[in-house]
């Protein structure tokens, strides 16, 4: 995104969890700022240093697959935290699994990342969150200790589940180094179509006909606004369907099935679509179903290009939240209207106001594309739209955390007592506040939990 730059004196590549336990240890008695580091693909800054004197600790040489049972029923996969999620999927498909994780990121992204960051994506209507999904971690504790929890076991109902505190802690309670995670089979035969719609009062509708016409193959819902499908489309992000085909269609969706009968599958589906488009007032203007494996990823590429897209159209402030589907339109809607009433909508400031996002899981992603980031915009942005979060009791990080962007904002999403546990639990485990300073929880005020650290310098790293 161009948005977070960090310095750091040193990058360390640790290949096993024992150099990490030695690396944190040192740290800690020398009080050394930590920045863990998986992909770097992040949208929220929790990845790069904030100037405190850090060092990166990247993952990426802890590659490998420790353990993977396709026998034993459990379906188990066990790897190493710096495994590319690309990666673990291609080792998988010869014993029929799949990861229950997907991002458009897949090709970078790591799984200790993903697990330390709670992501969501688009598998998530489907097989849950990573809180469902992990059954166990290895993580090097701030002291260095390395706490091993890399259980494989389906049901371990003894006492508190301390793992679910470093899911999604973005790195500042610890370094994952190890996860175990379920694999589900392979579906057999999977689909998807790509739905054009007249307004965004179709979307909901739609969604409930989908999930009552497809059950239980219904294995992903997005939501692609008219603006993010002319930008994915103009950056060459995959092809959806003709220019005619889309004509005036306010917004799209994409449905993907998953199921056990490829035949079965596909005449749900196009039972599905032929019934909306013979209605007296259809729900859709039109729709192409995939017809070969080309096609399939050729739709997928086009909602998950769209992150690639805006980034190549101009700088991005990306808002990821969650909020009633009903009011996915009016926030997109209220955002451009702010920026209007600003003096900030056009060519000279922001370009573009898109939507698109996880309907299924009530997950929106609002990206502003300005043609370049200043004080203006984002004092027009914020807290406008967290405040707009705050009057739907939604979320102001559905699945990309809070990083170093949104750690001032946590309050929209949680209230004191919440934000004081937390602070409790960071001491708790890291006291001298050495794992990703800056980042989650806001700056306190007598600030007793960030304590100073030891600058190492700088040298610049991306
Ligand atoms: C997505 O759903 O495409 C990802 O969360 C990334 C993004 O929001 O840009
Ligand atoms: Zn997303």
């Amino acid at each position: 995104m161009g948005k977070y730059h960090g310095t750091s004196s040193t990058v360390l590549r640790p290949r096993t969890t024992k150099e990490v336990s030695e690396i944190v240890k040192y740290c800690n008695e020398k009080r050394i700022g930590i920045v863990p580091q998986g992909g770097n693909t992040g949208l929220v800054g929790g990845s790069v240093p904030t100037g405190r004197g850090e060092l990166v600790v990247s993952l990426g040489s802890m590659n490998k697959v420790r353990h993977f049972d396709p026998v034993s029923g459990m379906c188990t996969l066990v790897a190493d935290a710096g495994c590319v999620l690309q990666s673990l999927t291609d080792y998988l498909a010869p014993h029929n699994h799949i990861m229950p994780v997907e991002f458009g990121a897949k090709g970078s992204c790591m799984i200790g990342g993903n697990c330390a960051t709670n992501a969501g994506g688009v598998r998530l209507l489907r097989y849950g969150s990573l809180h469902g999904t992990v059954l166990g971690l290895e993580v090097v504790l701030p002291d260095g200790t390395i706490l091993d929890q890399l259980t494989t076991l389906r049901k371990d109902n003894t006492g508190y589940d301390l793992k679910q505190l470093f899911i999604g802690s973005e790195g500042t309670l610890g370094i994952i180094t190890g996860v175990s995670i379920l694999t589900p089979p392979a579906p057999q035969a999977s689909s998807n179509a790509l739905l054009a719609l007249p307004s965004f009062d179709s979307v909901l509708p739609l969604f409930k006909r989908a999930k009552r016409e497809l059950s239980e193959i219904l294995s992903a819902f997005e939501f692609i606004d008219r603006g993010a499908y002319d930008l994915s489309v103009r950056h060459g992000q995959g092809r959806g369907m003709s220019p005619e085909e889309a004509g005036g269609a306010e917004c799209f969706v994409l449905i993907e099935t998953s199921g056990g009968r490829r035949e079965h599958d596909e005449e749900k589906l196009s039972d599905l679509l032929e019934h909306l488009l013979s209605e007296d007032k259809p729900l859709i203007n039109t729709g192409v179903l995939s017809q070969d494996a080309t096609q399939f990823s050729n739709i997928w590429s086009l909602r998950e290009g769209i992150t690639e897209a805006v980034s190549k159209e101009g700088k991005a402030y990306k808002y990821d939240i969650s909020i009633p589907l009903s009011a996915f339109k009016e926030v997109v809607d209220a955002t451009k209207d702010r920026l209007r009433e600003k003096g900030l909508l056009g060519p000279h400031a922001v370009k573009e106001v898109v939507g698109y996002g996880h309907i299924g899981d009530g997950n929106l992603h609002l990206n502003v594309v300005a043609a370049a980031y200043t004080s203006e915009i984002e004092a027009a942005l914020e807290p406008f739209v967290y405040e707009l979060v705050g009057k739907y009791k939604g979320s102001i990080s559905a699945e990309h955390g809070l990083g170093v962007m949104k750690a001032h904002a946590l309050h929209y999403s949680k209230n004191g007592i919440s934000i004081e546990w937390m602070r409790r639990i960071k001491d708790l485990f890291d006291p001298n506040g050495i794992m990703n300073p800056g980042k989650v929880l806001p700056p306190a005020s007598g600030a007793s939990h960030e304590p100073s650290l030891k600058n190492t310098g700088s040298g610049r790293v991306a």
